[in-house]
């Protein structure tokens, strides 16, 4: 009997395309179970990807494991990591994994940068990740201007390559955080304004499909598929190239200004910040993020904003509002360029992390009374909280600048459109602290901002639906927030290009379309 299901697991690594359908005994799975503990990843080493793993307890592994943006991440032990060269290499992983699980399910993670914070978005216990860590080549070609991207690059490496070129393309404000997961879940770069989110700066992705297909989504081929994956994440397949488009660029104005906290100062920048969005429009080279932190080492209560221009214009008439506000202690600003500025947001990876997230009018009142909630939770914390921990609230436009020329680049699936010509803020606590013992009180602070600002906000009618991604909690359910059409687009493109639920039921990390409404 044993040799007849070697001989089947033999067939299913050597098999050209997996198209079975996945559904186990369980009498076959106590088999395989008892032959190969750790089945999958034996299925891997027994395929030409055998040179491509890593193990639990070699250095390489643990060191790969620690470069998680998040210690609750990190602390996720997947049997093995493979670690594929390129597209084809990444088919034979989807292939093998997903044949073998005719025997038995081989679950498993996609990882780029490892930057979402709750855990199990990019990590699998009990499981196979698959790191695109060595897909991550920058290359530029000057002829077209197009940028060949591979996902588990950092934006730093973009950034490096082009910079000096005098070009650049949209990419995010940190250093380290991903190529693949940002881009796939919407994006937003400081230069969104002009040019829009950084998925929408997509031209063309290779994607690897669950049959192990690799295939091209563009404007013109699987055009269905290319407006899916902007925004939908890792429902359809496992991207292996992006090609964005870049533009003419000669440095940036900014930097990070620290002020004192007071409830005054407070509606000082709030207000700043409303008439920053209005006039967006007006002046769509400009992003400013205002932020109130708390951080227990330094213990008081401060405000931590973000101005950025591109252009190296100083000080632009843009910033005028924020400009006037008297009495910083700490100011960054200047004559800067992309790599710098990504730098100095560079993502520690010694914190447990939440990230939610919440969209309302760019009203005010919510943000008056979004602040008088953060300091009732910021109370709680700092009665109960142990060890190092902090706490950042951001507010940021979401002004149609960032998703205006959208429709005409191919689309996406955020639902943007549906709020026309509003002027919204993106709202997101960012919390950090010590010790699983402490991740329910956290989780908790962060869960009870972003219900009670938002129940206020439905209470005088300036309340949005929209979740972004790239910042939503496990909690949280953004698919569903992009509206009824483009669920129901999401849905088709999963069932046409994944027919077989691979990336619904073997891929359980992430948002899931199966599992909205
Ligand atoms: C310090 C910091 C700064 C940030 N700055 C910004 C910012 O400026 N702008 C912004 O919009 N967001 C920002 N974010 C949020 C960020 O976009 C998300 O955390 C994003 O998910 C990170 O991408 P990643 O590749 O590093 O993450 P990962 O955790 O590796 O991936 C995220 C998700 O995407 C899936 N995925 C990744 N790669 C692929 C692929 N190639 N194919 C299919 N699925 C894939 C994964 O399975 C996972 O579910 C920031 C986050 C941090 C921690
Ligand atoms: C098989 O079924 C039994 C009883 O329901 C369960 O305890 C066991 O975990 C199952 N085996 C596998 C490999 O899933
Ligand atoms: C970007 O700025 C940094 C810090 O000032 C500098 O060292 C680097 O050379 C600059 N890069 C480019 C391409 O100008
Ligand atoms: C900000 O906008 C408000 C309301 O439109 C206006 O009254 C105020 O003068 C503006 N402030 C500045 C400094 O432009
Ligand atoms: C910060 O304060 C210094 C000293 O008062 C001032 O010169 C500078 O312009 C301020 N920076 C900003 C961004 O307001």
């Amino acid at each position: 009997m044993y040799r007849l299901k070697l001989a089947l697991l033999a067939a299913a690594i050597t098999a050209p395309c997996a198209s079975a359908q996945i559904q186990n005994d369980n009498e076959t799975m106590e088999a395989v179970s008892f032959l190969f503990p750790d089945f999958c990843c034996t299925a891997l080493s027994l395929s030409p990807l055998k040179n491509r793993l890593l193990f639990p307890r070699q250095e390489a592994y643990e060191s790969r494991i620690d470069t998680y943006f998040d210690v609750k991440q990190q602390s996720i032990t997947p049997n093995c990591i493979v670690q594929p060269r390129d597209a084809k290499e990444v088919a034979q992983a989807v292939k093998t994994l997903t044949v073998a699980s005719v025997l038995k399910p081989c679950k498993f993670a996609i990882r780029s940068g490892g930057h979402t914070p709750y855990a199990g978005a990019s990590n699998i216990e009990d499981g196979v990740t698959i790191d695109l860590k060595y897909i991550s080549t920058v290359k530029y070609d000057a002829s077209t201007k197009v940028v060949n991207v591979g996902p588990g690059a950092q934006w730093n490496d973009v950034f490096s390559v082009l910079e000096p070129l005098g070009v650049i393309t949209t990419g995010g404000r940190s250093s380290t955080v991903g190529v693949g997961g940002l881009t796939l879940g919407g994006g937003i770069s400081y230069f969104s304004g002009e040019h829009g989110l950084i998925c929408d700066n997509a031209l063309e992705f290779e994607v690897v499909l669950a049959d192990g297909r690799i295939v091209t989504a563009s404007k013109t081929s699987n055009p269905d598929l290319f407006t899916v994956l902007k925004g939908g994440n890792n429902n359809f397949g496992i991207v292996t190239n992006i090609k964005f488009r870049t533009f003419d660029y000669d440095g940036m104005w900014g930097g990070l200004v620290i002020y004192p906290q007071s409830k005054e100062s407070m509606q000082d920048h709030f207000k700043a910040l409303i008439n920053f969005s209005n006039n967006y429009d007006k002046e769509t080279k400009g992003s400013a993020i205002v932020m109130p932190v708390y951080q227990s080492a330094v213990g008081s209560d401060l405000i931590l904003n973000g101005y950025e221009y591109a252009a190296p214009i100083s000080r632009p008439a843009a910033f005028d509002e924020f400009l006037a506000i008297p009495g910083n202690i700490s100011d960054t600003t200047g004559i800067r360029n992309m790599t710098s500025l990504a730098a100095e947001l560079a993502g520690a990876t010694t914190s447990s992390v939440y990230f939610g997230t919440l969209t309302f009018a760019n009203d005010l009142r919510v943000m008056t009374k979004a602040h008088e909630i953060y300091l009732d939770v910021l109370a709680n914390l700092k009665a109960k909280a142990t060890g190092e921990w902090g706490i950042y609230v951001l507010y940021q436009p979401l002004p149609p600048a960032y998703y205006r020329g959208s429709i005409a680049r191919g689309g996406n699936v955020l639902g943007l459109e549906r709020f026309k010509n509003k002027v919204l803020c993106l709202y997101q606590p960012y919390i950090s602290w010590q010790g699983a013992q402490q991740d329910a009180l956290f989780q908790k602070a962060g869960a009870d901002l972003v219900n009670r600002i938002d129940a206020y906000a439905k209470s005088i009618g300036a309340d949005n639906p929209f979740l972004y991604l790239d910042y939503t909690d496990i909690t949280q359910d953004p698919l569903a927030s992009y509206g009824a059409e483009n669920v129901k687009k999401m849905k088709a493109a999963a069932k046409k290009y994944d027919p077989f639920g691979v990336f619904q039921t073997l891929v359980p990390g992430g948002f899931k379309i199966s599992k909205v409404a």
